[in-house]
């Protein structure tokens, strides 16, 4: 099958590049000698998490229990759920910690730890639990340079029922960044901030086996990983037009892309109508940090043209100057880098898998929660 013969919208994969990706970010965790637990729900497929994982790496890492279920059902057997659980979760989370040899969940509040703690007690079970530290990105974990925050540690490292299996983090922020050079820094942050905080445990007698840094800008970009044992990227699958912006890729590495048909013309407006809307490539503003006109993507091989306006399955395409209609006729395909590649892969029920302008494989991600 050839991508002309696709329906569209259409999400498509670079099997090459995609390789290239996942060996690239292999190679990086080897040569700084950390584990690589990649985080799976930027594409949610069992085929793209084999290539990530190996015998000797098997960890994966996931954002809900939905796809917990789906990658134990797969045959990953070592898998972190890495979102704050919640009490209304525990009874999924201990039928997965009773169903596989690792299952990791997070905690930072104390009062999901009398949860855990409780739950655990109740039904004689042992939960291996993370403590979230916030390292700079202020979405969620403690805030280490506090003594509660070690004296968490210490509850959760001396709870029965509980298995503490050490610190993690996500630079976040690392998105906030508009060039390498600023990315190097946050990743310097994540990296001393986790570091300092497990030593500062070790000093209080309480055991950090793992300490577990991870977004794609700050992987990419860490001169190394002193002190910490594990890393968490995600995105850099597929990488995306965020990260090409920011300078945390190549636009040449980016894996990922939607096809689509030009729908209509209107030169009165110097517009073009597209089949790519707002479920085809999400509302993600991209990089708006760095200033300029907003756009929902970039169009392959075409940089006057932007996607400038998009509603649920209409996308409107417009230029500074005059679009030149004649080379996209009505009917004609475009292929458009998505603004955020994790957000446009969670819209479309299949993803095609393209070598040499061809279709060599379809893969059918996770869905629902
Ligand atoms: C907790 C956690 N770890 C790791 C990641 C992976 O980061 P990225 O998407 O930048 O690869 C994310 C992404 O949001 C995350 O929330």
């Amino acid at each position: 099958m050839k991508i002309e013969d696709l329906k569209t919208p259409a999400f498509l994969i670079d099997r090459p590049r995609l390789k290239a990706n996942i060996e690239m970010m292999k190679a990086r965790a080897q040569k700084h000698a950390v584990s690589l637990r990649p985080h799976v729900k930027t594409h949610k497929t069992a085929q793209i998490a084999g290539m990530q994982t190996s015998s000797e790496a098997p960890g994966i890492t996931v954002s809900t229990l939905a796809e917990a279920r789906f990658y134990q059902k797969s045959g990953f057997k070592d898998i972190t759920y890495a979102f704050p659980i919640t009490a209304n979760k525990l009874q999924e989370a201990a039928e997965l910690t009773a169903g596989l040899p690792d299952f990791n969940i997070l905690l930072d509040q104390p009062q999901t730890l009398s949860a855990v703690a409780a739950y655990a007690r109740e039904h004689g079970i042992r939960f291996n639990v993370f403590l979230k530290v916030d390292c700079g990105y202020h979405r969620a974990g403690i805030d280490p340079s506090k003594p509660a925050s070690v004296e968490l540690a210490r509850q959760l490292a001396a709870a029965d029922g509980i298995e503490f299996k050490g610190i993690l983090t996500h630079a976040g922020h690392s998105y906030h960044c508009s060039n390498p050079a600023e990315i190097v820094k946050v990743a310097e942050q994540e990296r001393d901030v986790t570091a300092q905080f497990a030593v500062r445990l070790q000093e209080n007698a309480i055991a950090c086996d793992t300490v577990s840094v991870g977004s794609t800008p700050s992987a990419m970009h860490a001169p190394d990983w002193r002190g910490v044992t594990e890393i968490r990227p995600g995105n850099y699958v597929f990488f995306d037009k965020f990260q090409a912006d920011i300078g945390s890729c190549r636009p040449q590495q980016v894996a990922a892309t939607v096809l689509t048909t030009v729908a209509a013309h209107y030169p009165a407006h110097n517009q073009m109508l597209i089949d790519a809307g707002a479920l085809a490539l999400s509302k993600d503003l991209g990089a708006d940090h760095l200033g300029g006109d907003i756009v929902f993507g970039a169009v392959v091989n075409q940089p006057d043209l932007k996607i400038s306006s998009i509603s649920q399955e209409h996308g409107l395409i417009t230029a500074d100057d005059p679009i030149a209609f004649d080379k996209f006729p009505v009917g004609s395909l475009l292929q458009i880098i998505p603004n955020h590649s994790c957000l446009t892969a969670a819209l479309f029920p299949l993803y095609h898998v393209v070598e040499d302008g061809r279709i060599v494989d379809e893969w059918t991600p996770m869905r629902g929660w």
